[in-house]
């Protein structure tokens, strides 16, 4: 193989990416980045690792989840901290039911590039190119709105930068703390079930903290009661963008790419001579792999090859997004591959990507029941394989929209437009995210008996 540079990848044919009109203003902002702080450090990128390969090893279990795209008009205070909220509500329910750790890894500080199934969109006759993120160009339907302008970019990475900032003031700060986890329910999620459960199980938490206080044991000498740790993701798919926030570990001599403590490759981007596999391969960051239905086990095998040769745990997480009818059909041959070449995967479970369809009323939509019908598949598989079904990759948000039909509330298609914010894809709601956060930890129960 050749050897691996930062700009390697310009080399590769590349898929899904924008026309840029200006290449002298890309080169600019890409100059800028170039010198721009970090947004994480490669110590915590490693501490991550050493805890992805816990999970891998089925002694923790990943919760990843945020925003299919974040978005610019959605950015403010309020929603990171309701994300947070819920974040730590369902973290803190599969904690108590499955046992183990839970490593927290948000979509989140950087999650704003979108691969598309097309390259335009056509209005009323009208064609202008796809969205494709606010890193890229507007959401707004007007020629100048669709123009991919390379000074987002800086906008994408202060935002980023700010989100970053808050997450960890409130996961060091006192906000975390399993003193307060009654405080973490959300004002609106008042009369649901699970909201009903998890007042339940907060009471049992505190009960045992004040026993373990009793017997000496506080957040003065056991930290862990009152911080935690919530990593940042998003797909590495704008190269423009991950290149220019790659840097050389000055402790090692590795590259980190500094924009985000784990990176994913999308189901659209992953072929293995492609630009995207390229860039990766030479990152020292976890790296996931979406494998939709189209993944070959044969292909698989060589992408881990190529992005994890040491065979180094903790480094690849496969992100399976087969769709809950089809799972069982391509799941297992994947399984038995990386089995049989002794490849150390963390598996996780993207039950969103697989289960979209157009609503009646129109709307892009996820039935709550399908998700959860393909996680409970993919449980059921891994068991039946006597592999880790190590984690979940959800799209989500701490706000009380309605995206996904189905659940607690049992939102309809008729339901869908009330609140319908979500930049690209339907995420679950806070309810929702924490219904089925129960019914995972459900699943993480008989799992272990
Ligand atoms: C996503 O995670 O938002 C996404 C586009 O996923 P996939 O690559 O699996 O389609
Ligand atoms: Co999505």
């Amino acid at each position: 193989m050749s050897s691996w540079t930062l700009n390697s990848w310009r080399n590769r044919p590349i898929l899904q990416q924008p026309t840029y009109m200006d290449q002298g203003l890309l080169q600019e902002v890409e100059k800028k980045l170039g010198v721009y702080p970090p947004l994480v450090f490669a110590e915590e990128v490693r501490s991550l690792k050493k805890q992805l390969a816990d999970v891998t090893d089925g002694k923790s279990f990943l919760l990843q989840g945020g925003d299919c795209a974040e978005s610019f008009a959605e950015f403010n205070a309020d929603n990171i901290k309701d994300f947070f909220k819920v974040f730590l509500q369902m973290s803190v329910v599969l904690t108590f039911a499955g046992g183990k750790p839970v490593v927290k890894v948000g979509r989140i500080a950087g999650q704003f590039a979108k691969p598309r199934s097309s390259d335009f969109e056509t209005i009323d006759g009208v064609e202008l190119p796809s969205y494709r993120g606010d890193i890229i160009n507007d959401i707004a339907f007007t020629k100048e709105g669709r123009e991919p302008d390379p000074y987002r970019m800086l906008s994408a990475y202060n935002q980023s930068a700010a989100t970053q900032n808050l997450i960890r003031a409130f996961a060091r700060g006192g906000f975390a703390d399993l003193h307060k986890v009654q405080r973490w329910n959300l004002d609106f999620a008042h009369s649901s079930s699970s909201n009903e459960r998890y007042e339940v199980l907060s009471d049992k938490i505190s009960q045992a903290l004040s026993f373990m206080e009793a017997c000496g044991i506080t957040a003065e000498n056991t930290p862990n009661l009152n911080q935690t740790v919530l990593y940042s993701s998003h797909e590495a798919l704008l190269l423009n963008y991950e290149e220019a926030l790659t840097r050389e570990d000055s402790m090692t001599g590795k590259w980190y790419d500094c924009s985000a403590h784990m990176l994913w490759i999308g189901d659209r981007t992953r072929q293995i001579d492609g630009a995207h596999v390229e860039f990766l391969r030479g990152v020292e960051n976890p790296i996931g792999v979406k494998a939709g239905p189209t993944t070959d086990p044969e292909d698989l095998i060589k992408l881990i090859d190529i992005l994890n040769p040491e065979n180094e745990s903790g480094k690849m997480n496969v992100i399976v997004r087969m769709g809950a009818d089809k799972v069982g059909d391509y799941l297992p041959a994947l399984i038995k591959a990386v089995e049989k070449e002794g490849k150390k995967v963390l598996w996780s479970c993207d039950p969103m990507h697989g289960n979209t369809f157009k609503s009646t009323s129109s709307y892009k939509t996820r039935d709550f029941d399908k998700m959860l019908e393909e996680v409970t598949n993919f449980f059921a598989i891994h068991k039946s394989e006597g592999t880790h079904a190590g984690g979940i990759h959800l799209e989500m948000t701490g706000k009380d929209v309605t995206e996904c039909v189905g659940g607690g509330q049992d939102i309809t298609a008729e339901d869908l437009s009330s609140r319908y914010h979500t930049h690209c894809d339907p995420r679950l709601n806070a309810h929702q995210a924490l219904e089925l956060a129960f019914l995972i930890a459900d699943t993480l129960k008989e799992a272990k008996n």
